[in-house]
């Protein structure tokens, strides 16, 4: 068994995709400790996961720092405290810094297949409408785990993983299928990898999965 890989889990809302990881963490799936929970929100619901887990937990809210600046100090301070090699946004809202320590070391899931469908104001349902509305149709989707820079869903690549957009998808069911069937996966494969010591890169500089599973 790998070593388990420490981790912070930066969420601003539901926290889906935190709970997901800590129950494939609890059925002894993925190496993973999570170490701190980051919320952008006091009132988050996808807290109560954490404080379930007995996770420790830091609120870093925006409107208390003067700056971005500021503000992206005070969430990798606190990742470092908690002495963690990866940080995994899951929901996070906010664009943040990243300092030197974390670079290519703050990962993200976006519920599209990247570069389509993301940059800022992509998020949540809009990314699904955008999808649904596309001219000419898109038949797939899916989810995209990348690294985190200073741009909204523009990082390196890691993985994506597809599923199909059907004629008669609403928003709600296109959400529901990329969340269930790509993101509940995807994620979990990939930080699985990084316990693992198997996200590497290709001669041009992409990275990716050995021997995905
Ligand atoms: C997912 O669509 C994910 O791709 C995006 O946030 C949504 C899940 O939010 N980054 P949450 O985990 O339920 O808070």
């Amino acid at each position: 068994m790998a070593k388990k890989l420490p981790i912070a889990v930066l969420i601003s809302g539901t926290g889906r995709t935190l709970k997901n990881l800590i129950d494939r963490i609890e059925a002894g799936k993925l190496d993973v400790e999570i170490r701190l929970v980051v919320s952008s929100s006091k009132s988050a619901p996808g807290l109560q996961y954490a404080e379930q887990n007995r996770i420790p937990v830091a609120v870093v809210q925006s409107s208390e720092f003067v700056g971005k600046q500021e503000f992206s100090a005070a969430v990798f301070d606190a990742c470092r405290k908690a002495q963690v090699e990866y940080v995994a946004m899951a929901g996070y809202l906010k664009l943040l810094e990243i300092p030197e320590d974390f670079d290519n070391k703050v990962l993200n899931i976006h519920p599209s297949l990247l570069p389509k469908f993301g940059g800022e104001g992509f998020y949540g349902r809009r990314v699904h409408h955008a999808v649904l509305a596309a001219e000419p149709k898109e038949t797939k989707s899916g989810a995209t785990v990348h690294f985190v820079n200073n741009v909204y869903d523009d990082g390196p690549r890691i993985m994506q993983m597809e599923v199909e957009v059907k004629e008669d998808d609403t928003i709600e069911s296109l959400s529901d299928r990329v969340l269930q069937e790509a993101e509940f996966e995807l994620y979990p494969i990939v930080l699985q990898a990084f316990a693992e010591g198997r996200v590497k890169k290709n001669a041009k500089g992409e990275y990716y999965v050995e021997n995905a599973k």
